[in-house]
């Protein structure tokens, strides 16, 4: 499996399993199955509301040997409600705990917004901070203490814009070694992916097949169907595979990390073998112009009325 190499010099399987969306009842089994193709990396969130199920497929693989601990590498990440420097260790602990592990291998920012602390998803301004309020830099601080107790062997960001990136990185005694966005080819990141790698900073791409299983409230009208792409249907048919497993080594080739979703046996697998496809230069030059800057995951559901978050300024 192809990996990259983070900017403290360890190390990230560049194909992954995403577990947003996956039922608790499902997500153990995609885990196990997962696993025993050969994952090596599986992508968690205390919001997703599984992880707990994840713990359970994670540990029963290690005690039936489909894999060692030291193997694999699991990420996940700090909820909008903890997002003051003394509550990150706390939140990091708890998800440790569900997921049965004394460490991650990555915890990230989940999303540069927050939330008061009994919070879970806010219906209305009242239960958003302002980011004058708790500094990202505050909660950056927290995820450094985190690596300095040992129990994450790398810390960084999601949703990020370059100038939060920025800020963080010149305030900080730890760079971020990631940064997690939506990224396909509607939307194809390209000035962040370029700063990112100017910076050394990974990029991992999340909704790699356009998340059409997304709650409603995450959903727009009259959305474009990324699977269903014509120009993707005709590279998959030449390379006699799927949309979706061209829509994965897109991802592969331009050197970003990518966590498909999936809770189906057949559809894991399929993804995994997206990693054998060689997409030579016409294919990505044709996938190359289908950027249309088209988010799924737009952030809507944050910028709530008489609040000081905006889609534009969680975007910027
Ligand atoms: P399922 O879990 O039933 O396989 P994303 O990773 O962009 O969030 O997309 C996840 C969505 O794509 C889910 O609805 C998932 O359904 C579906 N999916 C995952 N793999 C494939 C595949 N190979 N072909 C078609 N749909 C897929």
């Amino acid at each position: 499996m192809k990996a990259l190499t983070l900017n403290n010099g360890n190390i990230i399987p560049q194909f992954g399993l995403g577990t947003w969306k996956s039922e608790p009842g499902k997500v153990k089994n995609a885990v196990k199955s997962a696993l025993s193709i050969g994952y090596k990396h599986i992508d968690c969130a205390p919001i997703y509301g599984n992880e707990k199920e994840v713990g359970e497929g994670l540990t029963e693989s290690f005690q039936e040997n489909v894999v060692k601990r030291e193997n694999i590498f699991i990420t996940s990440k700090l909820w909008n409600n903890r997002h003051h420097k003394t509550d990150v260790v706390t939140a990091l602990k708890r998800t440790l705990q569900d997921l049965q592990l004394d460490y991650l291998d990555l915890y990230l920012i989940h999303w540069p917004v927050a939330f008061k602390a009994d919070v879970n998803f806010p219906d209305d301004a009242s239960g958003l901070l302002p980011l004058s309020e708790v500094p990202l830099i505050e909660t950056w601080q927290g995820m450094e203490q985190a690596i300095d107790e040992g129990l994450v062997k790398n810390i960084g960001v999601s949703n990020f814009s370059i100038k939060k990136l920025e800020d963080i990185i010149i305030n900080s005694r730890i760079k971020p070694s990631m940064n997690q966005v939506e990224c396909h080819p509607y939307l194809q990141q390209d000035e962040l992916l370029t700063y990112c790698k100017k910076n050394d900073i990974a990029l991992t791409a999340y909704s790699p097949l356009g998340s059409k299983d997304r709650p409603d409230f995450v959903k727009n009208e009259n959305e474009p169907i990324l699977l269903e792409n014509e120009v993707i249907e005709k590279i998959a048919q030449k390379h006699q595979s799927t949309t979706a497993q061209i829509l994965i080594q897109w991802a592969i080739k331009r050197g970003t990390v990518v966590i498909p979703k999936s809770v189906s046996p057949e559809r894991i697998k399929q993804n995994f073998e997206a990693q054998n496809i060689n997409l030579d230069t016409e294919d990505m030059e044709k996938i190359k112009t289908l950027n249309q800057n088209y988010r799924y995951v737009d952030g809507s559901f944050f910028a709530l009325p008489n609040s000081s978050y905006t889609v534009e300024n969680i975007w910027a």
